[in-house]
């Protein structure tokens, strides 16, 4: 039985959302004539409450086009240290747009308004970049699967308005924050301009993003995914997959939310674990007294596979695929790992 925890990216279709894609009706995307793309992107607009959504292949592009709709070449972006707009997409940044991140040093991947309004560039000051975007993730993957206060969120929002900058949310998890907090679609698309949120992770689809917003800030979206080589033909295969997740993948997060918390019960016991960050979703972050590259290849010695993150963290990721028989029995060999003079891992 392999266990895989790397990320919750790594899930397969499953055969009845398999069986909805293969009987999904179809049609020239690009001409937005694909009736399934078209009823999941309507879908998702009314959900959010807001005017416009569009497929994207992945998170990636959805939220480079959100960067480029909100922003000039030259221009700044302030977002968090953490953040995956800034670490994982490939300078995107700066490459798409012609944009600059100012990076904040916020907690576990989250920013708070008053660390956005120290950081905004006077605009008359024309030495520096002219701040025109604030962005932020919920829930945060390097920061964890940690989520916001919506308080917080909305006080940003508030700093946004005054400052006349563009508000994006990097919503890849968003699903998970929802559940967590049990908060609505709704309440985000009332705060944030546009909010890009995907089918690929915890929901489970093969692929797909989503990038939400209103008819102005919208108007060019179409075009800035066709720029990026995102421009599909049949696509309603995958569109399908994303509506069949959105109505039957959404309330199960709660099982990942509590696989996660109960690895961390276990973790908070076991004598070589130094530290376990909160666990507000699905993601695990912890570190060991010992070698970590020794703990990962002797738990891949018994079919487990995780991630080491850097500076000696460690992250476990539940979903879908991590079944309770998985769980019941990594649980029972993560019980079993002691290390040899703060070195070998060894499982008894
Ligand atoms: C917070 C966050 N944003 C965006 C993405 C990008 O998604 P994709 O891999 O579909 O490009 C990820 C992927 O893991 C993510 O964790």
């Amino acid at each position: 039985m392999k266990i895989d925890l790397r990320s919750d990216t790594v899930t397969k279709p499953t055969p009845e959302m398999l069986s909805t894609m293969l009987n999904a009706e179809v049609g020239d995307d690009v001409y937005k004539e694909d009736p399934s793309v078209n009823a999941l992107e309507t879908k998702v607009a009314k959900m959010f409450g807001k005017d416009k959504a569009l497929f994207f292949p992945s998170g990636s592009m959805a939220n480079q086009a959100a960067i480029k709709l909100h922003t000039q070449p030259g221009e700044q972006l302030i977002t968090d240290k953490y953040a995956h707009v800034y670490n994982y997409e490939g300078g995107g940044v700066s490459f798409n747009s012609g944009v600059s991140c100012k990076l904040l040093d916020g907690h576990r991947g989250m920013v708070t308004a008053t660390q956005v309004i120290g950081a905004i560039n006077p605009p008359d000051f024309y030495h520096s970049p002219l701040t025109s975007l604030v962005c932020i993730e919920n829930t945060t993957n390097k920061g964890g699967g940690a989520c916001y206060d919506f308080e917080e969120i909305k006080k940003i929002k508030q700093v946004c308005e005054e400052h006349k900058l563009g508000y994006h949310l990097d919503g890849a998890r968003l699903w998970n924050a929802l559940i967590a907090k049990k908060e609505s679609a709704k309440q985000y698309g009332d705060v944030f301009d546009t909010i890009s949120v995907c089918l690929s992770k915890g929901l489970g689809a093969p692929i797909g993003s989503i990038l939400i917003g209103d008819d102005k800030i919208m108007e060019n979206a179409i075009r800035v995914r066709k720029i990026l080589g995102g421009g599909m033909r049949q696509v309603g295969y995958l569109a399908a997959a994303g509506l069949y997740a959105i109505d039957n993948h959404m309330d199960r997060l709660a099982d990942d939310h509590k696989k996660a918390k109960e690895i961390g019960d276990v973790l908070e016991k076991l004598s070589f674990v130094k530290h376990v960050e909160p666990i507000d979703t699905n993601i695990v972050i912890f570190t060991i007294d010992g070698d970590e590259e020794d703990f990962i290849s002797t738990m891949k010695s018994k079919d487990i596979y995780f991630y080491g993150m850097g500076q000696g963290k460690l992250r476990f990721v539940t979903h879908l695929d991590y079944t309770q028989n998985m769980h019941e029995y990594f649980l029972e060999v993560l019980n079993t790992v002691t290390f040899i003079n703060n070195k070998a891992a060894h499982i008894q």
